[in-house]
C-alpha cells in the first residue's frame, strides 16, 4: 500500500509540479542557496532574487571573498538577515575545511552552520540521491493529515518521513513532491482534496480539521520605535550600522530611539516581524547627529531593513 501511494505522489510531482529554478540543478551551491533563501521567505519572494545572487557571487568561493556588507546588501527584501550572515560565514568554512567543495556526507552538511536536519536532508536528496528526507513545515502537516494523527511529535514524525523516502527509490522526487503537495494542494488553510493524488489513502480526506490543527502561537509583542531621520543637503542622511546582534542585526538604519508606549500620533509604518510589531514613528530633524554613524548619499549602496525603505516611502523627505 505504501509503495502504490509513493508512486501516486511521484506521478502527480511528474505532471504538476512547478517548474522552479532550483529544480533544473544538482549543484550544492544553488541548492543551498535556494534552501536558505526558502526557509523563511516564500517561493513567489524568492524567485525574482534568485539569479541575481548568482551573477554577484557565481561560486562558494566568490561568497567567501565578498564582504558581509556586500552580502547583506545582496539579501535585502528576503528579510530574516540571520539567515545572510550564516551563509557568508558558512562559505568560509567551506573554503578553509572543505577546499571550497561542498560536502557531500550528511554529517557534514549538519555540521555547517545555518544548516538543520531538514535542510541538509533537501541538499544531499537534491544533490546526492541521498536517502535524507525534508521535515519542513508543508511536509509535517502533510504526515499529520495523512496518519489522521494531529499531535503526532517531531520523532514519529521523522520516522514516518523516513519511511516515505525509503519506499519511493527517488529520494529527490519525493522530497519535492512532499513540499509541493504541502505548499499547492494540501495548504494549511485550504486543502483541496478533490486535487489531491493520494485523497484515498489519506485519514484526513475531505475532513480536515483546520481549528484543531491551528495552534495559538504567543501573540505578537508591540514595540514603538522613534527614527531619528537627521538630514543634510549637501551630505545627504546619516546612517549607523544596527548591533550584530538582536532585530535587524547588522544592517543600516537612521538613529532608533525605543519609546516607552505609544505615542499620541499615528506610526508611518508598522513592520511585522515573527513575534514583534514595530510601530515606527519618523522625526526629521536638522539637527547635528551624535554618536556613531556616517552620512551616507546613496543608501542604494547600503543594506537597510525593508522597514526602513517603507518608512522612507512614507515619509515626505528629499535626501538632497
Ligand atoms: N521550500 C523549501 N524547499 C523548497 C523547494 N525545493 N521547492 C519549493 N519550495 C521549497
Amino acid at each position: 500500500m505504501f509503495s502504490t501511494r509513493c508512486k501516486l505522489l511521484l506521478d502527480w510531482y511528474g505532471e504538476h509540479g512547478r517548474d522552479l529554478p532550483w529544480r533544473q540543478t544538482h549543484d550544492p551551491y544553488r541548492i543551498w542557496v535556494s534552501e536558505i533563501m526558502l526557509q523563511q521567505t516564500q517561493v513567489k519572494t524568492v524567485l525574482p532574487r534568485y539569479p541575481g545572487w548568482f551573477d554577484q557571487f557565481p561560486d562558494i568561493r566568490s561568497l567567501a571573498d565578498a564582504s558581509l556588507d556586500d552580502v547583506l546588501k545582496r539579501w535585502e527584501g528576503l528579510g530574516y538577515y540571520r539567515r545572510a550572515r550564516l551563509m557568508h560565514q558558512t562559505s568560509r568554512q567551506i573554503v578553509s575545511v572543505h577546499d571550497g567543495k561542498f560536502p557531500a556526507a550528511f554529517d557534514a552538511i549538519m555540521a555547517l552552520p545555518g544548516i538543520g536536519r531538514s535542510t541538509a536532508g533537501a541538499i544531499d536528496s537534491f544533490c546526492f540521491a541521498a536517502n535524507t528526507p525534508v521535515l519542513d513545515g508543508n511536509v509535517k502537516r502533510v504526515l499529520k493529515r495523512w496518519h489522521g494523527k494531529l499531535n503526532l511529535a517531531d520523532k514519529a514524525l521523522w520516522q514516518l518521513a523516513q519511511q516515505g523516502i525509503d519506499t519511493s527509490g527517488q529520494p529527490a522526487n519525493w522530497n519535492q513532491a512532499m513540499m509541493e503537495l504541502g505548499a499547492t494542494v494540501c495548504a494549511a488553510k485550504s486543502a483541496d482534496c478533490n486535487a489531491c493524488p493520494v485523497q484515498t489513502y489519506c485519514a484526513s480526506a475531505f475532513q480536515v480539521d483546520y481549528s484543531a490543527e491551528s495552534r495559538r502561537s504567543a501573540p505578537a509583542r508591540h514595540v514603538h520605535w522613534q527614527v531619528q531621520i537627521h538630514r543634510c543637503p549637501q551630505k545627504g542622511i546619516w546612517l549607523r550600522q544596527r548591533p550584530a546582534s538582536g532585530i535587524w542585526a547588522g544592517l543600516w538604519t537612521p538613529p532608533i530611539i525605543e519609546l516607552e508606549g505609544a505615542p499620541d500620533s499615528a506610526p508611518a509604518h508598522i513592520h511585522q516581524l515573527t513575534h514583534r510589531r514595530i510601530h515606527l514613528y519618523p522625526l526629521l530633524t536638522d539637527a547635528t547627529p551624535a554618536g556613531a554613524g556616517r552620512w551616507v548619499r546613496c543608501i542604494e549602496s547600503y543594506a537597510l531593513p525593508t522597514g526602513i525603505h517603507r518608512l522612507f516611502e512614507k515619509t515626505d523627505f528629499k535626501l538632497r
